[in-house]
């Protein structure tokens, strides 16, 4: 069944399409929103090999005109050098003002190819086809776009919104257990911020979650996911302020990536601890009570992923918290929530109070 997301956006509205062995049908949807001409796949070397041979073939298939470039996987390649190389072979490709990009991997691939398409004869359209559980319920949908340079992560990019999303759910099947777990970490925020419900409906089904062969479960955490996500960017596109509601455990969770460097940790990883921070956080300072708390650590718990990292000592953390795009006047700024479902922004903490709860993790 195909689960059709609406994002509201005035002349800037796609939809998110969502179901199970859907890849084929990209031609089709691309066609149906006045796509034509030549495009160019931008993915990566461990998602081209499973799924750049039947994209091509179903865009091809329509009349599509289609190149295809294969990158090497890994945050590395979102990158500024990788930005002016993928213009170079738009060139060569021959893609004028007509033609478009499809974005065919995860955050990575999608960040950097919705770069490329921003900025490419100052902006050609470009649909994302995220394969990772993470892309499907994040990154793909809302139009940040960008790539790290060597002073920090995503500090180079633009807001630049897709003409359609194609969520596979096939797709996860060939997907690292521990990249999908990570995407689960995004999943369990949208819960934790905006919908109660939907966090209890994750907790009845947690021995489930980790099944990426249960279509159903799948396309329901995805649909709900993308809903919330679609709801939070229609109020507020360019994070004037509700959407920073996103960014529920990224402030952590950002510094945990940075001072492990690079790798180390996967960015839904790093959210988890970052999660657990900041429910912590929120029953010292915004009245969550520790009961809900709790409920919100076993979810993390339950799937394995970290919820906290003993071994970094605060004052380095405190270092590059001070560097994060959410510190303003050298006070981070963290969303917390009163109650599960109950989320808001721009919350200080009390240094003292900061390095405690790190400690007490
Ligand atoms: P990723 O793109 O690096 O993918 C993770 C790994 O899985 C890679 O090795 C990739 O090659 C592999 N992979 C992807 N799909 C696969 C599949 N179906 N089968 C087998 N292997 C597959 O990581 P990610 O977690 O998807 O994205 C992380 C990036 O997303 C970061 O750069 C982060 O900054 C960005 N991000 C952006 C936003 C946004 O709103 N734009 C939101 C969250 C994260
Ligand atoms: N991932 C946070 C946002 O899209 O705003």
């Amino acid at each position: 069944m195909l689960h059709d997301v609406p994002v509201n956006l005035g002349d800037r509205s796609y939809h998110i399409h969502i179901g199970a062995g859907i890849l084929d049908r990209l031609s089709g949807l691309c066609a149906g929103v006045g796509l034509k001409g030549k495009c160019l796949i931008i993915t990566d070397e461990n998602v081209g090999g499973h799924y750049a041979a039947i994209v091509k073939a179903s865009l091809e298939g329509a009349g599509f005109s289609v190149g295809l470039i294969t990158l090497p996987p890994g945050e590395p390649t979102k990158c500024g050098e990788q930005v002016f190389a993928l213009h170079s072979e738009c060139v060569k490709a021959g893609l004028d003002r007509k033609s478009f990009i499809v974005a065919l991997g995860g955050g990575v691939i999608g960040d950097l190819a919705g770069f490329v398409a921003a900025t490419y004869l100052r902006g050609i359209d470009f649909v994302q086809v995220p394969t990772t559980l993470l892309s499907m319920v994040d990154s793909s949908v809302g139009g940040k776009t960008g790539v790290n340079i060597p002073e920090g992560k995503n500090l180079v990019g633009a807001f630049y919104q897709p003409r359609l999303v194609l969520a596979d759910l096939d797709s996860l099947k060939t997907l690292p257990p521990r990249e999908y777990a990570a995407g689960l970490a995004e999943v369990f925020k949208y819960g934790i911020i905006y919908d109660a419900a939907f966090f209890e409906t994750l907790e009845a089904n947690v021995d489930g979650l980790a099944d990426v062969n249960n279509s159903e479960l799948l396309a329901r955490m995805v649909g709900r996911s993308c809903e919330i996500k679609a709801a939070v960017v229609a109020q507020d596109e360019r994070e004037g302020g509700l959407r920073a509601i996103l960014n529920f455990g990224h402030t952590v969770g950002h510094a945990v990536e940075n001072v492990a460097g690079y790798g180390e940790y996967v960015h839904g990883e790093g959210v988890a601890i970052g999660s657990v921070y900041a429910a912590r956080a929120s029953v010292a300072v915004a009245g969550l009570s520790p009961a809900e708390c709790l409920r919100i650590e076993a979810m993390f718990r339950a799937l394995k992923l970290p919820v906290n990292a003993p071994r970094f000592q605060w004052p380095d953390l405190r270092k590059a918290l001070s560097v994060d795009k959410k510190t303003v006047g050298g006070m981070p700024k963290f969303v917390l929530v009163s109650a599960i479902g109950k989320s808001s922004i721009g919350n200080e903490i009390p240094e003292a109070l900061m390095e405690q709860l790190w400690n007490g993790l």
